[in-house]
């Protein structure tokens, strides 16, 4: 890696690997070999399967992992800083001014005891914002009467109002990073744009990052730059957004994009993939996308190689052969 392109990296994953202890057996991989960056201002998105090990990739980014889940190999480097090995202190400091995260169901993490206004508070403690810039957020977040939102508490307002201030209380700090772990799914499909555009506006507007995890690939076109495939605890392909979902290089991404709904209808999910995911006792070194692959073979059983070409990255060994066989399908 040059100094210019570590100089220019925000968040680097590397070989993520996060256990889960159990009780009478062995200790239970549920993320093993999850790569990918991010750099400034990126709009990134992570897009899998159910149970692919996207949301604990974004908390142990966070430090926010369960109690059962540790940071068993690999590196999350924030910012020249190991994340992996950092004391708890040192991460819950980053949570707010440098990473903040909104989560698919706002109603578990917001306190429903607490108005509004105290939880902003509390939140903009951290970066030390007073409360002038957290009326001017709620502002900016589309609330007419933010002083009357302030002394709310979070049942009395509907899903999108609370989503929005969800998106308030992440940004407050100008964070450098959002995670955003499926922000929209509990809301109406009606509102759910409105919420993201919002999202991205105001993250535009800041420079921060964001990763959204989402398994809406009609979002992920339109609104990020780059794309992290993530299947059975990894990242098998990444790369610019375009270029990933016109001519991918992965045969699960493939299979992702051709059960996705089709453009417009944002309401199904992405669950028509023949065959079965394989659980976290069943991953072993090869490819874990195999049992369901139409391109597998026998050598798929041994560790597949990645396959890095200009700012793209694939783990497959068939990837000439699935580029011919697109080539074969699009005729020029
Ligand atoms: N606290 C935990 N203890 C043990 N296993 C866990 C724990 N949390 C998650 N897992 C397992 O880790 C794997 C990854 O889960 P994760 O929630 O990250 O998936 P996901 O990609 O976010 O899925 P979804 O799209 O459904 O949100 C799954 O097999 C899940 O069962
Ligand atoms: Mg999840």
């Amino acid at each position: 890696m040059t100094a210019e392109t570590a100089a220019q990296e925000l968040l680097t994953v590397k070989d993520l690997r996060v256990s889960a202890t159990r009780r009478e057996s062995q200790d239970l991989h549920v993320v093993d070999g999850a790569s990918f960056s991010i750099a400034p201002g990126e709009r990134a998105a992570l897009v899998g399967e159910s149970g692919s090990g996207k949301s604990v990739t974004c908390f142990s980014v966070m430090g926010l992992l369960a109690q059962n889940l540790r940071v068993s190999g690999g590196s999350i480097r924030w910012r020249g800083n190991d994340l992996a090995t950092a004391k708890r202190e040192e991460i819950r400091r980053l949570r707010g001014p440098e990473i903040a995260m909104i989560y698919q169901e706002p109603l578990t993490s917001l306190n429903p005891l607490m108005t509004i206004g105290y939880q902003l508070k509390e939140a903009a403690r951290r970066s030390k914002v007073g409360r002038r810039e957290i009326l001017e957020m709620l502002d900016r977040v589309g609330f007419a009467d933010p002083r009357r939102i302030m002394g709310q508490r979070p049942h009395e307002l509907s899903g999108g109002m609370r989503q929005r201030v969800m998106i308030a209380m992440a940004l407050i700090g100008q964070p450098k990073l959002l995670l955003a772990d499926e922000p929209t799914t509990a809301l109406d499909v009606t509102i759910q744009s409105q919420v993201l555009k919002l999202m991205y506006d105001l993250s535009y507007e800041m420079g921060t990052a964001v990763l959204i995890v989402s398994h809406d690939l009609s979002v992920v076109r339109k609104l990020s730059d780059t794309i992290h495939v993530m299947y059975a605890g990894q990242v098998v392909e990444s790369g610019p957004t375009d270029s990933v979902l016109s001519q991918p290089r992965h045969p699960y991404t493939r299979a992702l994009l051709s059960s996705a709904p089709r453009l417009g209808d944002t309401r199904e999910r992405l669950e028509s993939i023949p065959g079965i995911v394989p659980t976290p006792d069943q991953w072993d070194a090869g490819c874990r996308f195999r049992s369901r692959c139409p391109l597998a073979t026998e050598r798929c059983a041994e560790t597949p190689p990645v396959d890095v070409v200009a700012d793209r990255s694939s783990a497959c060994w068939h990837v000439d052969q699935l580029l011919a066989e697109q080539k074969e399908a699009t005729p020029l």
